[in-house]
């Protein structure tokens, strides 16, 4: 007798267990950082923070710690705009392997002027793309360590009818911020697909996913006092646009699923069901201009000049069989610690 195979339909307020992973949330300290690290640590799997700010994680930390029973979560020191300092970052993580990476801290800025970063490149591609760009290729051998490792790269509803221009990366010329910012988020939606590309190239089972939470909005967001504050003034002038946008909380779970979800696979983008705003996350269709593998290697060329690192998953020959567990320990991560930083 034949019988058919149907995965099951995911369902996030049934998260998987994980203990015993790793997973790593740049700018996990706020917005919607903050959601994906508090849904994962419900998994019991260890959970970093990125974050440059040690007392803006330390409140999170504290947050989840009083929501979720036993989680596990720390504070690593990462500064995406500072290239320099992701290496060190990199180690201070004191790990042989991780599970994933959610590619989630950003920068938007609305007005002028032109800001640069202490490397000279421009405020906005240098932190959301180039260094995410720079951590992937510092994680590579983690999470080539890891089988079926994931790297979450969060892009943006912005992005979808912007273009790059390869010409003018840096945005020199007629700087404008919102189309600056949705030109760095289209960039790592196509670094996310060359990566894709290329980890399949390779033989890897590390997956490459993208993602874009919709519209997510501080007002329409649960309170996680101290941090994040709302009144009830606000809440309620708010109200009529959660029927179009959502709060940060629900922008989350693109990324907690991408992370999670079995059946997830290499270049698929997730996003929220209605009109890519909000609800649900859903596997949507890949935009065109995302399937175009000329300008992803041109702008991964370029990335690459730029922050003088390329990521590579290609495994050395003589590499021994990965083991879990942290970094001269030998022994796995334990699912339910205390929350902590470090
Ligand atoms: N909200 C939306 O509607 C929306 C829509 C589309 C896409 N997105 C994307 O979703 C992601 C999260 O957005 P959000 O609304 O949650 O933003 P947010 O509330 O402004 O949080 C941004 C996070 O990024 C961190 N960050 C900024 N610069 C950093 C740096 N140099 N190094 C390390 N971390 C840095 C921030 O840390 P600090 O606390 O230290 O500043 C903060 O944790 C971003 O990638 C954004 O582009 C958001």
């Amino acid at each position: 007798m034949s019988s058919t195979h149907h995965a099951p339909q995911w369902d996030d307020r049934r998260l998987p267990g994980a203990e015993g992973k790793t997973f790593l949330v740049t700018g996990g300290n706020a917005g919607i950082g903050y959601f994906v690290a508090e849904r994962l640590a419900g998994t019991g799997a260890e959970v970093v923070l990125g974050s440059r700010d040690r007392a803006k994680s330390e409140a999170a930390i504290a947050s989840i710690g009083s929501r979720v029973p036993g989680a596990e979560v720390r504070h690593l020191p990462l500064d995406l705009a500072d290239l320099g300092s992701l290496r060190a970052s990199v180690d201070a993580l004191g790990l042989d392997r991780l599970d994933a990476v959610v590619h989630n801290a950003g920068v938007a800025l609305d007005r002028p002027p032109r800001r640069r970063t202490e490397d000279g490149h421009e405020l906005m591609f240098a932190t959301n793309h180039l260094g995410h760009f720079a951590l992937t290729h510092h994680l590579a051998p983690l999470l080539m360590a890891a089988p079926g490792s994931r790297i979450v790269t969060t892009g943006s509803f912005a992005a979808k009818t912007e273009r790059l221009d390869l010409d003018d990366l840096q945005n020199e010329h007629d700087y404008r911020p919102k189309r600056a910012y949705a030109r760095s988020k289209l960039a790592q939606m196509l670094f996310a697909m060359e990566l894709n590309r290329r980890l399949r190239d390779a033989g890897s089972t590390t997956l490459s996913v993208l993602v874009h939470p919709g519209g997510a909005l501080d007002a329409l967001t649960p309170a996680r006092p101290p941090f994040h504050v709302r009144t009830t003034g606000e809440r309620l002038s708010r109200l009529p646009l959660g029927l179009v946008v959502q709060g940060k909380d629900a922008a989350a779970r693109p990324a907690v699923r991408a992370v999670l979800d079995p059946d997830v696979h290499g270049g698929q983008l997730l996003s929220p069901r209605a009109f890519g705003l909000r609800g649900a996350p859903r596997a949507e269709p890949l935009w065109k201009h995302l399937a175009d593998p000329v300008t992803a290697a041109r702008l991964w060329t370029a990335s690459r000049d730029l922050t003088g690192v390329d990521p590579t998953f290609t495994a050395p020959a003589s590499r021994k069989p990965p083991g879990p567990g942290r970094k001269g320990t030998g022994t796995p991560a334990t699912g339910h610690g205390k929350a902590a930083s470090a």
